[in-house]
């Protein structure tokens, strides 16, 4: 059997799995716990995004492509990846580089859909919640962490410098168109996080939004970001989290399918993540079930 046949033939037995387990998961967990359906019915779409992604790259033909170029990205060696793994633990630092390259592949597969995967969830809620955070940004010298194709383009402040990073040259090639198209006065760059390339206490403020679920070492990404501020400066944060109460197993349950497919981890705890980081929490206000988290720290020193 070719390598292809038989990487079609693992993701199609993943798929009849996830078909299978997941839906009589939910339903168990909505009986026996009494879970509201809403909550259910938050995490099926998470899931079919995803899934959805698998089915609309087949469709163009995409197959599982992956990316195979490192040119542009400062920081941490990013190169092929080979095998699904999970997160890194912090401490770990040996797997770091290979765990890096394959969250590269994965945003760099999915830049073309993106957008339109998370189209719904845009409309649910996140557009008013970006518009949020972007009000609670201060100072001139703003980086945006993993800025992905550029869904935050059109909060950002006028008259202010913004820079935006991220791993993936493929969600970064869409974020300039946006930003092209939009006219915004933005700088991108290719770079890790967790590797970040500018000189300590450079920027008033730090954005993140649904970055801190894929960074395979958060915790060194968030000392990293707390590095490039400066003292009394600002980090704000919109990031999903690990469920409160039964959700925490189900999502731990949930996690290496949703990281294989689509990079990123829904059992973070980002809340502590900052923390253990050196920031100190000034506010954290909890959206979607409790699982989505509008999170502002300061760097005291
Ligand atoms: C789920 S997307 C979110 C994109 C955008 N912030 C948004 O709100 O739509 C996660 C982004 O984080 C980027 N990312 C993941 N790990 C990163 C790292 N170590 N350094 C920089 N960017 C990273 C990915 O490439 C991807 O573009």
């Amino acid at each position: 059997m070719n390598e292809v046949s038989r990487r079609l033939k693992g993701n199609h037995a993943l798929l009849m799995v996830i078909c299978c387990v997941v839906p009589m998961a939910l339903l168990a967990a909505v009986l026996l716990f009494n879970i509201p359906l809403g909550t259910v019915g938050f995490f099926a779409i998470m899931l079919a995004c995803p899934l959805m992604h698998i089915f609309m790259m087949r469709g163009m033909g995409h197959g599982d492509q992956r990316a195979g170029s490192n040119s542009g990205v400062q920081g941490n060696a990013v190169g092929n990846a080979e095998a699904a793994a999970e997160p890194v633990a912090t401490g770990r630092r040996s797997r770091l580089p290979s765990q890096t390259a394959l969250t590269k592949s994965r945003y760099d597969r999915q830049a073309r859909t993106y957008d339109r995967r998370m189209a719904l969830m845009e409309r649910l809620g996140f557009r008013r919640l970006r518009y949020k955070l972007w009000s609670l940004v201060s100072g001139r010298d703003i980086l945006e962490v993993g800025i992905g194709t550029g869904s935050n383009m059109p909060f950002h402040p006028q008259g202010v410098h913004i820079i935006g990073i991220d791993l993936s040259d493929r969600m970064l090639a869409q974020a300039r168109i946006r930003a092209r198209r939009d006219a915004v006065p933005v700088q991108l760059l290719a770079m890790d996080a967790q590797n970040l390339s500018f000189p300590p206490a450079t920027y008033d403020s730090v954005v993140s939004t649904c970055v801190f679920c894929s960074v395979p070492d958060p915790v060194q990404g968030l000392r990293e970001v707390r590095r490039v501020l400066k003292p009394g400066g600002k980090l704000v944060m919109l990031e999903h989290v690990r469920g409160p109460g039964l959700l925490g197993p189900i999502f731990d349950l949930l996690n290496p399918v949703v990281v294989l497919l689509s990079g990123a981890n829904v059992n973070r705890r980002t809340v502590a993540n900052v923390e253990m980081a050196g920031f100190e929490i000034e506010s954290v206000e909890s959206h979607f079930f409790d699982v989505l988290k509008l999170i502002v720290a300061r760097k005291r020193y």
